[in-house]
């Protein structure tokens, strides 16, 4: 990519979804003049690759984003309410991957794929979608464009990772525990996860997870169409990196499962692995590290004659997280649209 280079900082580099941001800023060789790498005490002073550097991760302040042209977050809601207003008060523009901003109508919510264009009014602030439904959405837009969808009901199976990078930890420790005949620890899950499914988001008062209604709040803002009911059930599965969804769709008009096939095959940030004859179908351990939302399984609904199952995968922190938000930053960068006119905090 050639560009102007910008000054990047990346709030939250020492956790799953930062590491994840730096390597995917030097693979697609985002056009960095410096960078900074901005976490807690907890973390400042270690040590960061970047194309063939080192980069001491600092701990953020009241003054990190002096200079800063684009700010990259993932260090949860509260740090992004806090830092946000400080990195755009200083002249950056933030594409921010926690829950903070993604329902707050003056910030726009970005698939690139899906609704790049909702990228001509932010105001210094963008928000990265919930991980499932980044990859969701992907896998929908070329079938509501085609069909209109009235109606999903999807069912996902999410990687620890999706929680943070401990977490990570805690299933390696939890496996080799129940290996041993010893008992598994839950600490940063409410029950252990080896060998298990389980739920661990908070859950609502209608017994809805909060996953689940992100997904529902999320999507409708994403494809601009409000009359789109979904309707989600979030499950944790033991697996490292990648979530899988179990996607059924009712459309308006009919398609078919192999209308759907050849749409999706030509669709952008999507592939098709669809041959169950040939053990193709999408799942995590090929998704790991990989950019594409990887989609299968497609067949046409045996109960309702306008309505089509969909298995859809992707690397929950790549294009779940870090690669949606350099993709967010490259169109800002290849649209002039990186410095906001309007931006929300003065
Ligand atoms: N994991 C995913 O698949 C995924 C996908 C989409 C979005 N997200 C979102 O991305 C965010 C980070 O997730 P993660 O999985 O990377 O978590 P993580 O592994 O726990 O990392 C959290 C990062 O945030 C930093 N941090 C924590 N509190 C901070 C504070 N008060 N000020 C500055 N930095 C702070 C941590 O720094 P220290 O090392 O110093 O503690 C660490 O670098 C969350 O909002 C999450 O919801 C995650």
């Amino acid at each position: 990519m050639s560009a102007t280079p910008l000054t990047v900082a990346v709030l939250g580099a020492s956790g799953a979804v930062g590491n994840e941001m730096v390597r995917v800023l030097e693979q697609r060789d985002f056009p960095v003049r410096s960078l900074k790498l901005l976490a807690t005490e907890r973390s400042a002073g270690k040590v960061m690759r970047f194309k063939g550097s080192d980069v001491v991760v600092e701990a953020v302040g009241p003054n990190s984003f002096k200079g800063v042209e684009l700010a990259l977050f993932s260090a949860g809601a509260g740090p992004s309410r806090q830092r946000a207003p400080e990195a755009v008060k200083a002249g950056a523009t933030v594409v921010d991957n926690s829950s903070a901003w993604r329902t707050d109508p003056k910030v726009p919510l970005v698939v690139p794929e899906v609704n790049a264009r909702a990228l001509e009014w932010h105001g210094g602030v963008i928000a990265n979608p919930n991980c499932s439904t980044i990859q969701m959405v992907v896998a929908l837009k070329p079938i509501h464009d085609a069909a209109k969808i009235t109606r999903v009901i999807v069912s996902t199976y999410q990687a620890v990772s999706g929680k943070s990078g401990k977490a990570m930890n805690e299933l390696t420790e939890a496996t080799r525990a129940v290996l041993e005949g010893k008992e598994p620890p839950a600490v940063l899950f409410p029950k252990p996860m080896a060998f298990n499914v389980s739920f661990d988001w908070p859950f609502a008062d209608n017994g809805f997870t909060e996953e689940e209604m992100k997904m529902a709040r999320e999507t409708t803002k994403i494809m601009e169409d409000d009359s789109i009911k979904v309707t989600a059930t979030t499950a944790r599965v033991p697996v490292y990196r990648g979530h899988s969804e179990s996607v059924y769709i009712e459309t308006a008009k009919k398609i078919t499962a192999a209308e759907a096939r050849e749409l999706l095959r030509k669709a952008p940030g999507v592939e098709v692995v669809d041959d169950p004859t040939l053990k193709m179908w999408p799942d995590p351990r090929t998704a790991e590290g990989k950019d594409p939302v990887y989609v299968g399984r497609l067949r046409d609904d045996s109960s309702h004659p306008q309505a089509l199952w969909m298995w859809v995968v992707a690397d929950n922190l790549r294009k779940g997280a870090a690669l949606n938000a350099v993709q967010i930053a490259e169109v800002l960068m290849a649209k002039n649209l990186l410095k906001s006119k309007t931006p929300l905090f003065k």
